[in-house]
C-alpha cells in the first residue's frame, strides 16, 4: 500500500492534496509545518504504519532546506519519491533535479493535476523499490507474464483477466499491469472501469519503445493498485500492430512489473502468439462444449505452467469458473 506524506503548513494545498489522494490507493498523512526536520530518520521516525513512498514538500517552506532534505533522501532513501511544491519551478528545476527530487508541482495546481503527480510519484518508487530489491548486477528482471486466451470468444477471458490482476495486485500493489491485447474490441477499460488517456497504440511506437518512464506515463491506474494498458480506442488501429511491437512491449512491461496479465482475443493470431512465445503461464478458458475443450492445446507452449479454466453454465446466475490446474 502506498503511503502520501505532505509537510505545508498552507490549509488550502493541503485539502486538494488530500482530495487528490482520496482517488489513490494509499493512505495520506499531512504534517502541519513550515520547517523540516534535520534528516530523513528524524521524518520517518515520527510516522509509523505503511511505508511511505512519496514526500510531498509542500508551499510554505525554506527551498534550501527543502533541497537539502531532499537530496540527504536521495542518499539515504532512494527508494521514495520526493516532490517540491514551489512556485519557482525554473529558478529551483537545476537544484532541485541535483538533489534528485522526482518532479515539481505549483501551488495553485488543481486536485486533478496533483492526483496524476502523486500517480507518477508513486509508480516511480514502486519501480525503484524493486529495481533495488531484485536486480541482479548487470541482468534487468523480469516478472511473470500471464497469458489470457482461449479459441472461442465470449467465454469469460476479460473477467478472468481483470480478476486475476485485481488479485495479484493485492499481493504485490503498483507491481501488476494488465494489457489489453483483444486489439480490435478489447473491453478491459471497461471491465474496469477506466476512461484511459493513452492507450496500446501509442506505447508501441515513438519514445515509449525507447524509454520505459514514457512507456509507465502512458498506464492508466486502477483504485485497485494495479496498472493497465488498454486497447486502442479505434478498431483499425489494431492493424498497425504488429507480433513483434507485442513481443517487444511485453518484455519491456516484464522488466518494470512483477506480473504482466494480457488479456487477447479469441483464436491464436499473430499477437497471441507473439505472447505466448514469452509467456510464462497460460490460461486457457473454455466452455463447457466439446468443440471448446478439443481447442485446448497445451503441447502448443510446452514450457508453460498452463491452467484450464471451464466456464459452468451459460449465465451469471448459474455460473462458476473452475480451475483445473
Ligand atoms: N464464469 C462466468 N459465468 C457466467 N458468466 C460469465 C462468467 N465469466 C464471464 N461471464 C460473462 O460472460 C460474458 C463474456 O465474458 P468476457 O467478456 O469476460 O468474455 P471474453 O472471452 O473476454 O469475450 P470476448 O471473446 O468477446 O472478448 C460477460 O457478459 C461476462 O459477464
Ligand atoms: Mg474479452
Amino acid at each position: 500500500m502506498s503511503r502520501y506524506v505532505l509537510i505545508t503548513s498552507d490549509q488550502d494545498f493541503e485539502k486538494r492534496a488530500r482530495q487528490a489522494a482520496s482517488g489513490l490507493h494509499g493512505t495520506f498523512h499531512a504534517i502541519a509545518a513550515d520547517y523540516l526536520p534535520p534528516g530523513p530518520d528524524n521524518l520517518l521516525q515520527v510516522l509509523s504504519g505503511d511505508p511511505v513512498e512519496v514526500i510531498l514538500l509542500g508551499p510554505g517552506l525554506p527551498i534550501d532546506d527543502s533541497i537539502r532534505l531532499a537530496s540527504l533522501f536521495d542518499l539515504e532513501y532512494p527508494e521514495i519519491s520526493v516532490v517540491l511544491v514551489t512556485d519557482s519551478e525554473e529558478e529551483v528545476a537545476l537544484p532541485a533535479m541535483r538533489a534528485g527530487i522526482r518532479d515539481l508541482l505549483h501551488p495553485g495546481s488543481n486536485t486533478d493535476s496533483i492526483r496524476k503527480l502523486l500517480e507518477r510519484a508513486s509508480l516511480a518508487a514502486a519501480g525503484r523499490r524493486r529495481g533495488l530489491g531484485n536486480s541482479v548486477e548487470g541482468q534487468p528482471r523480469s516478472g511473470r507474464i500471464i497469458a489470457v486466451m482461449s479459441p472461442k470468444g465470449g467465454v469469460g477471458k476479460t473477467t478472468i483477466t481483470t480478476n486475476l490482476a485485481v488479485g495479484l495486485g493485492k499481493e504485490a500493489p503498483m507491481g501488476v499491469v494488465v494489457v489489453d491485447l483483444d486489439l480490435q474490441f478489447g473491453d478491459v477499460a471497461s471491465g474496469l472501469m477506466l476512461d484511459p488517456e493513452r492507450t496500446l497504440a501509442d506505447a508501441v511506437v515513438g519514445a515509449a519503445v525507447q524509454d520505459s518512464v514514457v512507456l509507465k506515463s502512458y498506464l492508466t491506474l486502477h483504485p485497485s493498485g494495479i496498472y493497465a494498458l488498454c486497447a486502442p480506442l479505434r478498431p483499425t488501429d489494431a492493424d498497425q500492430i504488429s507480433g513483434e511491437q507485442v513481443g517487444r512491449l511485453l518484455s519491456q512491461l516484464a522488466n518494470e512489473f512483477q506480473y504482466v496479465v494480457v488479456d487477447s482475443a479469441p483464436g491464436l493470431g499473430e499477437h497471441v502468439l507473439a505472447t505466448l512465445e514469452l509467456a510464462t503461464d497460460a490460461v486457457w478458458v473454455c466452455g463447457m462444449d466439446i468443440p471448446s475443450i478439443r481447442g485446448f492445446v497445451p503441447d502448443l507452449a510446452s514450457s508453460l505452467n498452463w491452467t484450464l479454466c471451464l466456464r459452468i453454465g451459460t449465465s451469471s446466475s448459474t455460473s462458476r469458473t473452475g480451475a483445473l490446474g
